[in-house]
């Protein structure tokens, strides 16, 4: 057992991967690669912008009596990983086992469940888009959030408008798996450490996302602490670059860039809290640039296999038509 300070991390919860490169880089908010790396969709971990400072005192006490009485999403493994799924395509799946169970709970029963979790293996993780329901003072709070500095990265990089800021509260070890999203993410560390690992969007053919239609769209399949090379064999490709996130910390998350997120262990605090302030995409130009960015090309291959699906009428039915269209002739 190593010996860490309070408030770090244990460097023993850290799980070793072949596919890591590269160290994200960690920049000031005055460095101008900063935003340089930010104009080229590259990560970059910004350490003093100051953006959620006003939320350094949210701990599970000051949550609990502040919160608001609200009913929150939380989630259930037993296996540490939270696979995003979509629950509306999940109902209408039969055969799709979910991989975690979701809840809709006070947030005082989320504590009774972190408490259950200390006896049982089973590992829960809140997260819940931050909206109207919540208590004066973390509305207050919010609105010390550093607009100001996101408002103009906002402006600077033309991105579409704010969607929505996920809170998630998780216990150490907790992962969500490899998956992209379709918007911009500036992701703040609020309290406790993460290990983020971060794949660029052109190894989408190492990744293997599911099929678009499919509960899982967005998330690749491959287990990465364990990957089945025989069904996956182009992941020994895959190469990621990392960065272990502790509070202060901003990690810029850029569309489509592929991410896992790990919740480290440490003594204090028990959980994990960050706070994601998701943007839509820049909207798309006049006169298209090429070749294609990899961003762009994911974007087409998502709009092809929707295309194929509603021709068809059935999800199920594309990847037969892509393999008559593909095989023999685009293959050789
Ligand atoms: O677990 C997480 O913090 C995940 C965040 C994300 O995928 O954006
Ligand atoms: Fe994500």
């Amino acid at each position: 057992m190593a010996v860490f300070a309070s408030g770090s991390y244990d460097p023993d919860s850290i799980t070793k991967y072949s596919s890591i490169t590269e160290q994200i880089p960690r920049r000031s908010i005055q460095d101008p690669e900063t935003y340089q790396l930010i104009k080229d969709s590259k990560p970059v971990v910004i350490t003093d912008t100051n953006l959620v400072t006003s939320a350094s005192k949210w701990d599970l006490e000051y949550l609990n009596k502040n919160l608001g009485d609200g009913l929150f999403y939380v989630y259930t493994s037993n296996d540490n990983r939270f696979k995003y799924f979509d629950n509306k395509r999940a109902e209408k799946c039969k055969s799709f086992v979910t991989p975690s169970e979701r809840h809709h709970v006070t947030f005082l029963q989320f504590l009774q469940m972190l408490k259950r979790c200390a006896r049982t293996k089973e590992k829960v993780y809140l997260q819940q888009t931050l909206n109207d329901s919540v208590g004066t003072n973390i509305v207050t709070d919010f609105l010390q959030f550093n607009w100001d500095w996101v408002n103009k990265c906002q402006a600077a990089y033309g991105w579409g408008s704010l969607s929505s800021n996920l809170l998630l509260i998780g216990l150490e070890g907790n992962i969500t798996p490899v998956h992209y999203d379709e918007q911009e993410n500036f992701f703040a560390q609020i309290s406790g450490h993460k290990r983020c690992l971060l794949f660029s969007p052109d190894q989408f053919d190492c990744l293997y996302p599911h099929p678009v239609a499919h509960p899982c769209d967005r998330q690749s399949q491959v287990n990465i602490a364990n990957p089945d090379y025989k069904k996956f064999p182009r992941f020994r490709n895959a190469h990621a670059t990392e960065a272990i996130v502790g509070p202060g910390d901003v990690l810029y998350i850029p569309m489509y860039w592929w991410h896992q997120i790990e919740s480290l262990s440490s003594r204090i605090p028990p959980v994990t809290i960050s706070v994601n302030f998701w943007y839509r995409g820049t909207p798309l130009p006049d006169v298209i640039q090429y070749p294609l960015s990899p961003q762009q090309r994911v974007s087409v291959m998502r709009n092809v296999e929707k295309m194929l699906a509603a021709a068809l009428g059935d999800a199920e039915k594309v990847g037969e038509l892509l393999r008559t269209m593909v095989e023999g002739r685009y293959t050789q």
